[in-house]
């Protein structure tokens, strides 16, 4: 779908294009415009939310509700341009403007009542998020989902500023498409292997890209991550991206770490046939992170910014580790495999530890599908939060909030940890009891950190939505992009 901006001065002239008028509750009661009181005789239209189609002396036109004035916000309006998408994709319409913003007189003749570049921006950006769909393998059918919406012109007051602003917006939206593509994209298509070469592409983005293969990670002793990874006929890869905003600065880089199981069986400890071909997702941690450094290097983002992510397959096979196994991490820790299916904290381990010591960066923050008990917790509304610091979480928790990607903290703590020490070895990979598996991972995760601000997102839940919302169709959602980029724009940049 294209989205194109416009000064269209009056509702009624645009051409081979359905007007939409968005309006709030206020605009209802005040408005001069004939149409508009049509609608509150005939069907009680009041700007509560809801989209009607009226064909009005001869025009179509969508009247909006958007609701009250003071609910409105940045992330409000983008689901209102979003599900302005969906009415409009469901009515079969193919090109509409959209109208925010304006006085409208009884002829139709729009009047700004301010700029309102930032509302305009967000509007779009709902809608370019609700247009996507992952339809690369319908070969002979097509999708029921085709998107039948093909462009939308946003009317706004000052074009130009507009333009501007929105930029940043579409490398973002991009961005969200591009992890979109990598969480829905089968396990024979993206393996470890064909997965790095992607990464290795993203040089041409301006990001530094460096692959090691199974033989650079034994020579690093990372007998954990690799354990996961033998049982696979595919090499098991550690990428790590890098992007230098700060040109000629040593100012401490941030880091993100991200679980990228591009297909868990569980291993030896096999899941259940049910339900498997989900775990083509696992992955999903490791794409934000993809995603993340990509969208720092387009929009040329004044900060240092590291990238690791482990890839591995996890399969049941002859040379696959089996429940008992103690495999020794890079940190020189040892580890007793009670379950091989619990195996995103045994790659997250090497990568994390990896990355503290290499790269000594201000705060790692990790992102993982890592367990289902988050699901349980959480179900698809917000992220499972740990984290070692405070001030770290709490910035967090506004990030989330202001980009609408919402997460929860959860705790940490003592009890809790020496769930997951073992009889024969330093730890095990799941805790002793069936109670806190969610938290028992992040406190696996925290004894690879040292002493480094960090935050695991259990991301599980989140990732995928069985049902669609109105940022993002049934399917791979991108969670954590837009969480993190307002995290770092927020406070991480010069
Ligand atoms: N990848 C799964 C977690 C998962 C579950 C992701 C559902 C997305 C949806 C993870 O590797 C896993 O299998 N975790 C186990 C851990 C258990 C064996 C301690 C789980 O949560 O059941
Ligand atoms: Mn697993
Ligand atoms: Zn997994």
């Amino acid at each position: 779908m294209k989205i194109n901006f416009s000064n269209s001065n009056s509702v009624f002239a645009v051409k081979n294009s359905v007007a939409v008028l968005m309006l709030t509750e206020e605009e209802v009661k005040k408005s001069a415009l004939k149409v508009v009181k049509f609608a509150k005789e005939q069907f009680d239209f009041t700007g509560k939310s809801g989209a009607h189609l009226v064909s009005f002396n001869g025009e179509m036109v969508v009247l909006a509700g958007i609701g009250e004035e003071k609910k409105l916000n940045a992330v409000s309006l983008q689901k209102i341009g979003a599900k302005i998408i969906s009415f409009l994709n469901a009515s079969k319409i193919k090109d509409a403007t959209l109208f925010f913003g304006f006085e409208i007189d009884e002829n139709g003749k729009v009047k700004a009542k301010g700029k309102n570049v930032e509302s305009h921006c967000n509007i779009a950006f709902g809608a370019l998020l609700q247009s996507y769909r992952f339809n690369k393998y319908f070969e002979k059918r097509k999708s029921d989902k085709e998107l039948k919406i093909k462009s939308i012109d946003i009317a706004c007051a000052d074009l130009a500023a507009v333009k501007k602003e929105f930029v940043e917006f579409e490398i973002l939206a991009q961005n969200i498409f591009f992890v979109r593509d990598l969480v829905s994209e089968p396990s024979n298509i993206l393996n470890p292997e064909s997965y790095a070469e992607i990464c290795k592409t993203l040089k041409k983005d301006g990001l530094e890209v460096e692959v090691l293969g199974e033989a650079e990670m034994k020579k690093l002793k990372m007998g954990s991550l690799l354990g996961v990874g033998q049982g696979s006929e595919k090499e098991s890869q550690l990428v790590i991206l890098k992007w230098n905003g700060l040109k000629n600065s040593k100012e401490q880089p941030i880091a993100f770490v991200g679980k990228g199981v591009t297909f868990d069986t569980g291993g030896i400890s096999i899941k259940p046939a049910n339900n498997m071909e989900d775990m083509k997702t696992d992955m999903a941690g490791s794409a934000v992170v993809v995603g993340l450094l990509r969208t720092l290097a387009q929009r040329k983002a004044k900060v240092n910014a590291i990238g690791v992510i482990g890839l591995v397959e996890n399969m049941p096979s002859g040379s696959a580790q089996r429940p008992g196994d103690v495999v020794r991490s890079m940190s020189g820790q040892t580890i007793e495999i009670i379950n091989t299916d619990a195996e995103g904290r045994l790659v997250l381990a090497d990568a994390l530890h990896y990355t503290n010591t290499k790269f000594k960066p201000k705060f790692i923050i990790d992102l993982a599908t890592l367990t289902g008990a988050i699901v349980v917790a959480l179900a698809d509304v917000h992220a499972g939060l740990f984290s070692n610091d405070d001030s770290l979480a709490n910035q967090l928790d506004e990030a989330g909030k202001a980009s609408g990607e919402r997460v929860w903290r959860l705790p940490l703590g003592e009890e809790y940890d020496e769930m997951i020490n073992s009889d024969i070895a330093d730890m095990r990979n799941t805790g002793a009891g069936r109670g806190a598996g969610s938290i028992t991972a992040a406190q696996f995760l925290k004894r690879f950190v040292g002493e480094t601000k960090w935050a695991h997102l259990d991301i599980a839940g989140v990732a995928w939505k069985g049902k669609g919302d109105p940022l993002a169709v049934k399917g791979a959602t991108g969670y954590g992009l837009r969480l993190l980029n307002q995290l770092v724009k927020d406070g991480y940049e010069k």
